[in-house]
């Protein structure tokens, strides 16, 4: 029987449990250590599940019973852990979004790539089961023509949230709703609805004066397609409700509201579409009030496809390089808002983004 594949953890904040949980229920999967700047956080996560600890991530790369690396440092900090990771031999699984920058995220491909590793991104709400019927549904031409791929997250985050580390208060590093929360949903929109060509978005922060990023956004979306779409996120809106993804085509209609799929209608019905109708559960946590409330499940399929991946000798489920379109739409939408105009993508990296409340004012 093959040997089990050895897991690091980087970054033991907010959503390492998760990780650490999910590297323990996937099969094949061995939790060998954590790694974090704060021991005592590392000590905390690792315990329970007997792991080493390390202070360096240099130190844990040079751990040989270590095959692959989940990192989960704040989004600023993804690239130089993954380029080190890549130069040691290891297989990365990076948090979303990859990183802050497209040049930064293609160089994170590139080294992956130079030093023979897997890559992959934990946009993990692509493999809920509503969204691969979606996915599905589109490949076997159900909807007809796509006419519109919208998504609603009407979530809450408390200032203390943001308040618990700096760089939870700062837009380059990543803390804004748009690229923070709704990074899910704008990667699940594209994931279904393809490539957009062109965007248009407003931010604003509504309810977090003490706060200098933004904690809602509005965006219009073109795809390539003709396709048009909706993005509306907010980290304002107290207690948080589900999040809404809807597909609408010619010849029909499907709604996911949290993980449960809540319209399921094609003018052609299909025998399988009863069970379509039942797919996700409405008491899976979703995040919707706050990160910790996040079940493991979906970081559990993507931690498992990695184990399977390394014995079948295959790319991993999601690859990162299906995940730089995104974060090229995500840095369109900051473009758009600091320009107060439409813009076309392809877009090139704009450090003056990231200036608040400057570029994005009322
Ligand atoms: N996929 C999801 O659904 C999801 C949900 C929440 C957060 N995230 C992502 O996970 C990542 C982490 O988020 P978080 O909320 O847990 O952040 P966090 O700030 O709570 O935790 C980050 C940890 O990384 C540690 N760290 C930072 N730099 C380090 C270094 N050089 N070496 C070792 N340790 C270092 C910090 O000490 C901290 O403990 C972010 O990219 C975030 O976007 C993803």
């Amino acid at each position: 029987m093959a040997a089990n594949t050895g897991f690091g953890i980087l970054g033991a904040g907010l959503i390492s449990p998760l990780h650490a949980r999910a590297i323990h229920d996937a099969e094949g999967a061995d939790l060998i250590a954590v790694c974090d700047m704060d021991l005592e956080r590392a000590r905390k996560l690792a315990e329970p599940y007997g792991a080493r600890v390390y202070d360096s991530l240099e130190a844990m790369l040079a751990d040989p019973a270590i095959g692959v690396v989940c990192v989960v440092t704040p989004n600023h900090l993804h690239c130089e852990a993954v380029v080190a990771c890549a130069r040691a031999g290891k297989h990365v699984l990076c948090e979303k979004p990859p990183a802050m920058s497209l040049a930064e995220t293609d160089r994170m491909i590139q080294t992956c790539r130079e030093n023979g590793v897997k890559l992959g991104c934990f946009v993990q709400c692509r493999v809920r089961g509503a969204i691969q019927a979606m996915k599905q549904a589109i490949g076997e031409g159900r909807f007809g023509r796509l006419l519109s791929a919208d998504a609603y997250m009407k979530w809450y985050r408390s200032v203390d949230y943001y308040k618990s580390d700096a760089w939870r208060q700062s837009r380059k590093s990543g803390a804004g709703v748009t690229v923070q929360q709704a990074f899910h949903y704008i990667d699940l929109l594209t994931y279904l609805a393809g490539p957009v060509a062109r965007v248009e978005a407003w931010m604003r922060n509504i309810a977090h004066p003490e706060i200098a990023v933004e904690d809602t956004t509005i965006a219009h979306l073109e795809f390539a397609s003709g396709a048009m779409g909706l993005v509306q996120a907010s980290s304002a809106l107290w207690p948080g409700t589900d999040v809404r993804v809807e597909l609408n085509g010619e010849n029909g209609t499907t709604i996911m509201s949290g993980e449960k799929m809540v319209t399921w209608r094609f003018r052609e019905e299909k025998p399988e579409d009863g069970a379509m109708r039942q797919l996700g559960s409405e008491s899976q946590a979703t995040a919707a009030g706050g990160a910790a409330d996040l079940g493991h499940l979906d970081h559990q399929v993507v931690i498992q496809d990695m184990v399977d991946a390394l014995r079948e000798e295959r790319e991993v489920i999601i690859p990162l390089t299906t995940v730089r379109h995104t974060l090229e739409i995500v840095l369109g939408m900051y473009q758009s808002a600091a320009r107060r105009r439409p813009v076309e993508l392809p877009v090139a990296d704009d450090d003056s983004i990231w200036a608040w409340p400057e570029s994005v004012s009322a």
